[in-house]
C-alpha cells in the first residue's frame, strides 16, 4: 500500500504542566510521538511528516537518523488546520491518499488503520474519520452525521451546543484523506471558533459543501484512540502499552508472575522459559535469553544476559554483559562495562563497573571491583576494594587466573596479580604480585594480657 503520513505533533501540551514538550513524554521506554510514527510505517508509509514546534530540536534529534521522516516547522500553533497547512510542500508531492495521525495518540494500532484505509476505499471517499464511541466524550469533537450515516461535521467541545455534548460518538483526531483535496481545503479553513484556532475537523463541513463524502471508521476497542493531554491521561496510556509488551511476551512463552507491576519497555527481548517476578523493570534494548530467573524488584537497563542466568533480588544492572549461568545479587550493582563470563557468581552489596570477570570467579559479598580485568577461577573475598581512583585518574587492576583473594583486601591500582597467587586477609596490595607467591601485608597481631583489665581497675 503506497500512502503518506502526516503527523500533528507541534502542540506545546499545556496540561502537562512540563518542561518538556508533550510528544516527547517516554511511554514505556519511547516518547510518545515514536509510536504514531512507528504504526504509520507498519501500514506502509513510506513518506512522514512530522508537523513540529514546541522544542522542534528535541523532537527533530531524536528522528535524526530516520530518513522516512521530514521535519515541518509550524513556528506559531495556531490550531491542526494550520499545522496541516504548513505542511503544504510535503503536500505537493503526495497524490494517492494521506493518513493524519496525532503525535498524542499513541495507542492506535496498526490493525485498525489498515481498517480505516480499508474503509476509505470502499466507499471511495474524499475523507474518512476514525471515530469512537465513548461513555464519557468529554473534551474531544463530537461527530455530527447526517441520516444516510455520512458526515456533516465535527463541532469541538468548547463550540458545541448542549444538545451536541450529548453525541458520544468522537473524532479520534486520525484521518485518512484524498491528498488532492486536502491541499486545497486547508487553505480555506477559518478560525471563527471559540479557541479561535484553525481546525482542521473544518475540512469535514467543506467536503460536505462541495458534495464530496465523508465517512466514519469506528474503533473496535476506544482506548486505542485515547489522546495523551495531562499526566493522568499519560499514565493510562503508558499501563495500555505496557500490557500489550507484556501480553506478547507471555504469549511468546516469558512468565510473567504478576503483569500489572513489571514494568517491559519497547524493544525488550526476552527468552522463552524465563520467569519474571513482580517490580522488575526491563529497558533500554535489553536482551535475556532463555531459562532465566528475574527476581523481585530487580533493574536491567541495555543489558545482554545469557541463558539461565539469575538475577536475585534487588539488583540494578546496566550496560552489562552477562554470559550463561552466571548468578547476580541480591542487591549486586553492576554499572556500564561490567562483563561476566559463565558460571561467574556475584553476591550481595557487590559493585561492578567496567570489569571483566573470567569463567567461574566469584565475588560473593561486600565488594566493589571497577577498572579490572580477572581472569577464571578467582575468588575474590568478601570486602575486597580494587582502589581504581588516585583522585585524577582511574588505574587498571589485572588479577590472573586461579587467584584466591582472602577478606578485607585493596588493591592500589595500577597493580597485577599473577597467577594462582594468594593474598592474605587484610593486606594492602600496592605492588605486582608474580605467580604463585603469598603476598601479605598486614601488622603483626600483638597480644598484651591482662591489658584491659589493669586499665580499668579491679572494680570490673
Ligand atoms: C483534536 C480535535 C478533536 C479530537 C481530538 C482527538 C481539532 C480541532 N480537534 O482536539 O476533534 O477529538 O483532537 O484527540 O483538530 N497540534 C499541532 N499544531 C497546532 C495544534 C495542535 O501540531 O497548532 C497537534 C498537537 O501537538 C496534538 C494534535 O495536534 O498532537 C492534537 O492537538 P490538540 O490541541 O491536543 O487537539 P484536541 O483539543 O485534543
Ligand atoms: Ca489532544
Amino acid at each position: 500500500m503506497e500512502i503518506a503520513a502526516l503527523i500533528l505533533a507541534a502542540g506545546k501540551g499545556t496540561r502537562m504542566k512540563s518542561e518538556i514538550v508533550k510528544v516527547m513524554h517516554p511511554l514505556a521506554g519511547k516518547p510518545m510521538v515514536a509510536y504514531p510514527v512507528a504504526v504509520a510505517k507498519m501500514v506502509g508509509a513510506s513518506r512522514i511528516a512530522l508537523v513540529v514546534g514546541h522544542q522542534a530540536e528535541r523532537v527533530q534529534e531524536y528522528f535524526n537518523r530516520d530518513e522516512t521522516i521530514s521535519i515541518v516547522l509550524q513556528e506559531e500553533q495556531l490550531g491542526t488546520g494550520h499545522a496541516v497547512a504548513c505542511a503544504a510542500e510535503f503536500l505537493a508531492g503526495c497524490d494517492g491518499d494521506l493518513l493524519i495521525l496525532c503525535g498524542d495518540t499513541p495507542l492506535i494500532t496498526g490493525e485498525t488503520l489498515r481498517s480505516l484505509v480499508a474503509t476509505h476505499n470502499l466507499h471511495g471517499a474524499a475523507i474518512t474519520l476514525l471515530t469512537a464511541r465513548l461513555p464519557d466524550p468529554f473534551g474531544y469533537g463530537r461527530v455530527i452525521k447526517g441520516s444516510d450515516g455520512r458526515i456533516l461535521r465535527i463541532v469541538e467541545e468548547k463550540d458545541a451546543t448542549p444538545v451536541e455534548r450529548e453525541i458520544d460518538e468522537i473524532n479520534s483526531g486520525i484521518y485518512c484523506v484524498k491528498a488532492a483535496f486536502l491541499r486545497e481545503a486547508v487553505t480555506r479553513i477559518g478560525n471563527d471558533n471559540v479557541q479561535q484556532e484553525y481546525y482542521l475537523t473544518d475540512i469535514i463541513g467543506l467536503a460536505d459543501e462541495a458534495g464530496l463524502a465523508c465517512y466514519s471508521c469506528a474503533v473496535t476497542d476506544p482506548a486505542e484512540v485515547m489522546g495523551v493531554n495531562d499526566r493522568v491521561q499519560m499514565a493510562a496510556a503508558g499501563a495500555v502499552l505496557r500490557g500489550r509488551i507484556n501480553e506478547a511476551l507471555m504469549l511468546s512463552g516469558v512468565t510473567i508472575i504478576d503483569p500489572a507491576t513489571t514494568y517491559i519497555e519497547q524493544g525488550s527481548v526476552i527468552g522463552r522459559d524465563t520467569v519474571i517476578f513482580p517490580n522488575a523493570v526491563i529497558g533500554g534494548g535489553t536482551v535475556i535469553g532463555e531459562g532465566c530467573v528475574i527476581a523481585p524488584s530487580v533493574t536491567i537497563t541495555n543489558c545482554r544476559l545469557g541463558d539461565r542466568v539469575q538475577i536475585k533480588a534487588g539488583s540494578v544492572l546496566e550496560e552489562s554483559v552477562i554470559h550463561n549461568d552466571v548468578a547476580v545479587g541480591p542487591m549486586a550493582h553492576l554499572r556500564p562495562g561490567t562483563v561476566l563470563k559463565e558460571q561467574v557468581k556475584i553476591g550481595n552489596f557487590v559493585e561492578t563497573k567496567k570489569a571483566v570477570i573470567g569463567e567461574g570467579s566469584k565475588a560473593s559479598h561486600l565488594t566493589y571491583l571497577g577498572d579490572c580485568f580477572i581472569g577464571k577461577d578467582v575468588n575474590i573475598g568478601c570486602g575486597t576494594i580494587t582502589c581504581n581512583y588516585d583522585g585524577k585518574k582511574k588505574h587498571v587492576t589485572i588479577i590472573e587466573d586461579g587467584v584466591f583473594v582472602g577478606s578485607d583486601v585493596q588493591l592500589v591500582a595500577p597493580v597485577t596479580v599473577g597467577k594462582n597467587s594468594l593474598i592474605a586477609a587484610g593486606t594492602t596490595v600496592t605492588t605486582d604480585i608474580p605467580p604463585d607467591s603469598l603476598a601479605l601485608s598486614r601488622t603483626p597481631q600483638v597480644n598484651k594480657e591482662g591489658w584491659v583489665k589493669n586499665k580499668r581497675g579491679s572494680g570490673h
